[in-house]
C-alpha cells in the first residue's frame, strides 16, 4: 500500500507526535511504500519566524531520521519543494464546500475566539492536507486521533471530484489511527491535547528534553490521589490517569489492560517513576542521534532535496492529469 503522512515543522516534536504518529510510521515502513512529508506550507498558516523556519525544518528532519524513518527505502521531503501540493490544493479549494470547512473542529480550536483574525490559509488547511495525500494516490494515512475529521474531508473532496468530473480518479483513503496513545493529552490538563505549540513547556515532553527534565515533568504531571485501578473501567472519569497509562502502554509495546494487570494498585509516585525510567530509556538515544545528524546540515539538505525529486516524480504526472480532467489550458 502507498502510505502518506505529514508533520508540521512548527516546533520540537512532542511525545504526542512520537506515540500518535512517528512510531507508527516507522513500523509501517515494513512492507509499504511510504512518503513522509515535513509540511512547511501548513506551518505558515500561523505565524512562523522566517529566520527560524529553515532550521526548524532541519530539526524535524533530523528527529524523524533519529526515530527510524528510512530515507533510502522511503521518501522524506519538504512539502513546499513539490509544487504540485499547492497546485492541487487550489483545485481542491474549488471542490470543497464552505459548509464542510465550517464543521472543522481544529479550525475552531486554533482560530480561538477571534476567528476574524485567523488567516484564510488556516481555514483551508484541510484542503491542502487532502492535496498532500491525493497528489500521490496514497491510500493509507497514519495519524493521531485529532486528524480523523480532516481525513474524512479528504475523502469527501476525492469523492466529489470523481463525481463532478465523472471519473474514478482518486481512491478512498484509509485513516490508520493506531495504538494505545493515538491521543496523548497535556501533562497539566487531561482535557487538552499535548501540543508543540502549547505555551506551557511543562504540558509536554519534547523529544529533545534531557533525562532530568523528563523525570521532573513526569513527577509534576497532574494526577488524582487514587491508586491505579486493575481494570480499564477504573480509568473512567480519570483523564490524567488514563493518559499516563496510555503513554506507558505505548512505550512498553503493551496495551492498557496489560499495564493495569501489571501495575494496578500502585500509587502514582511509584508508577511515575517506572514511566519516567522507560521514557528516558527510549527518548535519550533519539535526542542524541538528532544532535549528531544536525551537526551536518549540508548532508541533511542533500537528503531532503533527493526526497523532493523522488516525490515530484510521483506527484507531477498525477497533478498534470487532474489539470487535464478539470480542463485547464495545457501548459
Ligand atoms: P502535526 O504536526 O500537528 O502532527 C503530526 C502528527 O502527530 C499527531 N499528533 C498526536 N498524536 C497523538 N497525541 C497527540 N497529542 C498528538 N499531537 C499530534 C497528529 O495527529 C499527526 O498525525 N495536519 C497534520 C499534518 C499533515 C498531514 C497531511 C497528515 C499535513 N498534511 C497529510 C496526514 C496527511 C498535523 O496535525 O500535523
Amino acid at each position: 500500500m502507498r502510505i502518506f503522512s505529514g508533520i508540521q515543522p512548527s516546533g520540537i516534536p512532542t511525545l504526542g507526535n512520537y506515540l500518535g504518529a512517528i512510531r507508527n510510521w516507522v513500523a509501517l515502513q515494513e512492507g509499504n511504500e511510504c512518503l513522509w512529508c515535513i509540511v512547511d506550507l501548513h506551518a505558515i498558516t500561523v505565524w512562523q519566524d522566517p529566520k527560524l523556519l529553515p532550521q526548524q525544518i532541519r530539526e524535524m528532519a533530523a528527529t524523524l531520521l533519529a526515530c527510524g524513518i528510512d530515507p533510502g527505502r522511503h521518501i522524506l521531503f519538504v512539502q513546499s519543494a513539490v509544487r504540485g501540493h499547492a497546485q492541487l490544493a487550489w483545485i481542491f479549494n474549488c471542490i470543497a464546500r464552505l459548509g464542510w470547512l465550517n464543521r472543522m473542529t481544529q479550525f475552531k480550536d486554533k482560530a480561538g475566539k477571534d476567528r476574524e483574525a485567523a488567516s484564510t490559509g488556516l481555514y483551508v488547511y484541510p484542503n491542502l492536507m487532502a492535496a498532500d495525500i491525493h497528489a500521490y494516490h496514497a491510500m493509507g494515512v497514519p495519524v493521531g486521533d485529532d486528524q480523523r475529521q480532516h481525513l474524512e474531508l479528504a475523502n469527501d473532496i476525492g469523492e466529489k471530484f470523481n463525481h463532478d468530473y465523472g471519473v474514478e480518479f482518486f481512491p478512498r483513503i484509509e485513516p490508520l489511527i493506531l495504538g494505545p496513545a493515538a491521543r496523548v493529552m497535556s501533562l497539566r490538563d487531561g482535557a487538552k491535547k499535548m501540543s508543540k505549540s502549547d505555551p506551557s513547556d511543562q504540558s509536554r515532553i519534547n523529544l529533545n528534553d534531557d533525562p532530568d527534565t523528563i523525570a521532573l515533568k513526569i513527577r509534576r504531571a497532574r494526577t488524582d490521589p487514587e491508586p491505579l485501578p486493575s481494570e480499564p473501567e477504573g480509568l473512567e472519569g480519570r483523564p490524567e490517569a488514563r493518559n499516563l497509562v496510555g503513554i506507558y502502554a505505548a512505550l512498553a509495546g503493551s496495551d492498557v489492560p496489560g499495564v493495569l494487570r501489571e501495575h494496578g494498585g500502585k500509587g502514582f509516585s511509584a508508577f511515575k517513576e517506572v514511566l519516567a525510567t522507560l521514557m528516558i530509556e527510549i527518548l535519550s538515544p533519539i535526542a542524541a542521534e538528532t544532535r549528531r545528524t544536525l551537526a551536518d546540515p549540508a548532508s541533511l539538505d542533500v537528503l531532503l532535496r533527493d526526497g523532493a525529486a523522488r516525490a515530484r516524480a510521483i506527484a507531477d504526472p498525477i497533478v498534470r492529469e487532474v489539470e487535464r480532467l478539470v480542463g485547464l489550458f495545457p501548459a
